[in-house]
């Protein structure tokens, strides 16, 4: 059984010597190492020798497959190198396109919304999606017992803090941390415990707006937010004021575009209530402002005739592609 190992080993060295492609070696491997190849029948001899010469023999056989594994694989990692492998590059061939991602269609329209406004003056900022109570409703002007502070109507986390439900939260940040003046839009997310259906989604985009100076007044309000509508919507938009009442506004309104026959809401807005600048530390008597927001999804959904919210968050290519 020795010399038969020694003369498998010794052929196996000639035919390595003559291998010149990737498939030969395939093929030798199969020859050598296969389920029906030269050493697993003296693997399957190994059980008829006498037990005293079963350890050695065995080890010569061990020691020749790992020798023959180990030749391969070095042929195989310098066979692209030598140029052994018979696969060739057709230059005329066409090539192979990698797949385009694009812009979600709600980034695409925060992006123009923002557009907008920074051409306007307007800074984009940030805020954490995780906040306080005191930034989302006690510096806005929210008495304790409003509704919106109900479980039903907030995510509340198990720290005492809450998932946002509104981006008014970034004017309150921004407001305690600079001084007057101040030109900021905040987009970003907001979450409530609302059931999904066509309309609603536990989690949906905002876009907060903040304007505070000496001397803003509601017409720069009324100058700022028709110019924004006409700019998104074309220069022939009619908007519309409507009262309204906001905590954090006074006084408030809501402001719609005409659409078709009828009218539609769009933003909610007003002057900054006194209240709000005296809980960020501002001189009510001396400063102004203004504030507005609106709702991402929505004017995506207007102006692009989608029906339904779960579209922009179900990840459907065919869904997505289109814009
Ligand atoms: N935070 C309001 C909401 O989520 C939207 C809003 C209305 C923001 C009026 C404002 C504002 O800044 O002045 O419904």
């Amino acid at each position: 059984m020795k010399d038969q190992i020694s003369r498998i080993e010794k052929e196996a060295r000639e035919d390595l010597s003559r291998i010149d492609s990737v498939d030969a070696v395939e093929a030798f491997r199969i020859a050598y190492l296969g389920k029906k190849g030269r050493l697993n029948d003296l693997f399957k001899q190994l059980g008829t020798i006498p037990p005293e010469e079963k350890k050695a023999v065995g080890a010569e056989l061990n020691r020749v497959k790992l020798w023959l594994e180990s030749s391969i694989e070095d042929f195989r990692q310098k066979a692209p190198k030598t140029g052994a492998s018979k696969e060739t590059f057709d230059e005329t061939l066409p090539g192979i396109r990698p797949p385009q991602g694009s812009v979600h269609l709600l980034q695409q329209t925060i992006r123009e919304i923002s557009g907008i406004f920074n051409r306007m003056g307007f800074e984009t900022v940030e805020g954490p999606e995780i906040e306080t109570e005191f930034h989302n409703f006690t510096a806005l002007n929210i008495p304790l017992d409003h509704p919106s502070r109900d479980a039903f109507d907030t995510f509340y986390t198990t720290h005492g803090q809450l998932l946002r439900s509104q981006t008014s939260t970034v004017q309150i940040r921004v407001m305690k941390e600079r001084k007057p003046p101040l030109k900021i839009i905040a987009p970003g997310r907001v979450y409530r415990p609302d059931t999904v259906d066509a309309s609603h989604s536990f989690m949906f985009h905002q876009i907060e707006g903040l304007m505070v100076d000496d001397r803003v007044t509601f017409s720069d309000l009324k100058g700022v937010l028709h110019l924004f509508l006409r700019e998104l919507f074309g220069s022939a938009t009619k908007i519309r004021f409507r009262p309204h009442f906001f905590p954090f506004t006074e006084p408030s309104v809501e402001i719609d575009i005409q659409w078709g026959k009828g009218w539609l809401e769009i933003l909610g807005a007003g002057s900054v209530d006194p209240n709000v600048f005296k809980e960020v530390g501002y001189d009510a008597s001396v400063v102004r402002g203004f504030a507005f927001g609106l709702g991402v999804e929505r004017i995506a959904m207007l102006r692009h005739g989608i029906n339904d919210i779960r579209h922009f968050y179900e990840n459907d290519l065919r869904f997505l592609r289109q814009f």
